[in-house]
């Protein structure tokens, strides 16, 4: 069949029969995108010309000077890193195994039964969100009938990346705004009522948004539901380091690698190391035995060809040689330390100022809620406030990260939430 372009009409055109294969409407049912509740509001922040605004809507850590910082220990892998670095082939599928050997010991730690039995298998993903979306993919065709359960409320993007995986989404209890603090047992019966094989996204550590954590024999009590129910865990692990401490905030993971349990963890360096812009994370599977993970493993990069190929090389690489240098590793662990301890100040800081400006309001969940954020309570309304007449950019669910937080604006961001408080 001939086909010319006909220049005068804009469009193709088969010859005698004047059909259009391109039209100016062609688009005209896509619809507008609302933009993301989180990266929206930061995009927003950077377009605002005020000199005293406050950036405490994304999870990105902020020095007490307020800018994003380059870790010392992750700046000397870096030379070391780039004074080595040869060609660059493609990675495997799976990502660079000293990156994916420093990550597994991380998350299980360096004596894992797991890890020596050949059950875990670990692949280094582009971000932990890449993470997610390899892990929801393998899940809805090996598990199709599965549901993902997600705490009421999480991360704005959990749903959106496993929906996006085909799976349906489902909410289990987690958060009491009347305590600011746990539904424990709300969330025990959900999970004794869910189906077998039920997909249970969990946050390991430093719960995004709310920083409400469980306690150590919360999570020992968790145990026994998911052995009964054959529910499969995946937990998330963003922040490690930013609650209790490296080894404490893997404690979930541990615990649950040593009673036997299959699970899936996805891990991120953006925070820990403050390597944002890199993507560096990974995807953990730890299986019954070793002759599973190896199946496990080989249908993972198979996902990942079907999704990216192979991951990046040079965020792992700088993750890799912080992780097993002997020098870099303590440093690496002192600067987490620090950034761990400037927030729990913060949070201090934060609750005394609002104590004192709004007496008979409890603010205590600051100093209990872990991590970088808090659910302050705050309505959308309120947030909107905020943001347009003081400059203080929170995520509208009233979600605040106090790693936005430091010693010239923290008394600003408590006088603006005690204004609109009021
Ligand atoms: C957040 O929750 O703010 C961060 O994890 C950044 C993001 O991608 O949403």
């Amino acid at each position: 069949m001939a086909l010319s372009v006909c220049a005068a009409k804009n469009c193709l055109q088969q010859q005698g029969d004047d059909f259009l294969l391109w039209s100016p409407s062609m688009f005209q049912h896509v619809e507008a995108y609302p933009g993301d509740p989180i990266l929206s509001l930061n995009e927003a922040f950077g377009k605002d010309t005020r000199p005293g605004k406050i950036n405490v809507s994304i999870g990105i850590y902020f020095d007490d000077n307020g800018k994003i910082p380059m870790l010392p220990s992750v700046r000397a892998a870096e030379h070391k890193v780039v004074n080595d670095a040869g060609a660059r082939p493609y990675l495997p599928m799976e990502g660079a195994a000293n990156f994916r050997s420093a990550v597994q010991h991380l998350l299980f730690g360096a004596d894992s039964a797991a890890i020596k039995e050949g059950r875990v298998v670990t692949m280094q993903t582009v971000g932990s969100s890449g993470g997610l979306k390899i892990g929801g993919d393998f899940i809805k065709r090996y598990f199709p009938q599965s549901v993902m359960l997600v705490s009421d409320p999480t991360w704005d993007n959990h749903r959106a990346v496993f929906e996006g995986c085909g799976m349906t989404v489902k909410t289990y209890p987690y958060y009491d705004s009347t305590t600011g603090g746990l539904k424990f047992e709300a969330m025990l019966e959900a999970l004794k009522a869910a189906d077998k094989h039920s997909i249970v996204l969990l946050h390991a550590c430093c719960h995004n948004p709310t920083g409400v954590d469980l306690s150590k024999e919360q999570w020992q009590a968790l145990v026994p539901v998911i052995k009964e129910r054959e529910l499969i865990p995946f937990m998330d692990l963003a922040y490690q380091g930013y609650g209790d401490g490296i080894d404490e905030d893997a404690f979930a993971i541990r615990l649950f690698a040593e009673q036997g349990l299959s699970f899936f963890v996805a891990n991120s360096f953006s925070k820990s190391m403050s390597l944002y812009g890199e993507r560096c994370g990974a995807l953990s599977v730890v299986c019954p035995d070793a002759a599973q993970a190896v199946n496990v493993l080989g249908q993972m990069k198979a996902t990942i060809r079907r999704n990216y190929s192979n991951p990046p090389i040079h965020g792992g690489q700088l993750v890799a040689q912080v992780l097993s240098d002997a020098t870099l590793r303590p440093m690496w662990e002192a600067e987490v330390k620090e950034m761990r301890e400037r927030i729990q100040l913060m949070r201090r800081k934060l609750h005394d100022v609002l104590s004192a400006k709004v007496p008979g309001r409890d603010f205590s969940y600051f100093l209990t809620q872990r991590g970088m954020f808090s659910y302050t309570g705050l309505s959308a309304e309120q947030c909107d406030r905020l943001r347009e007449e003081f400059g203080l950019y929170l995520v509208r669910s009233g979600r605040m990260c106090i790693a936005g937080l430091n010693s010239g604006n923290v008394e600003a961001a408590a006088n603006a939430i005690a204004a609109v408080l009021k």
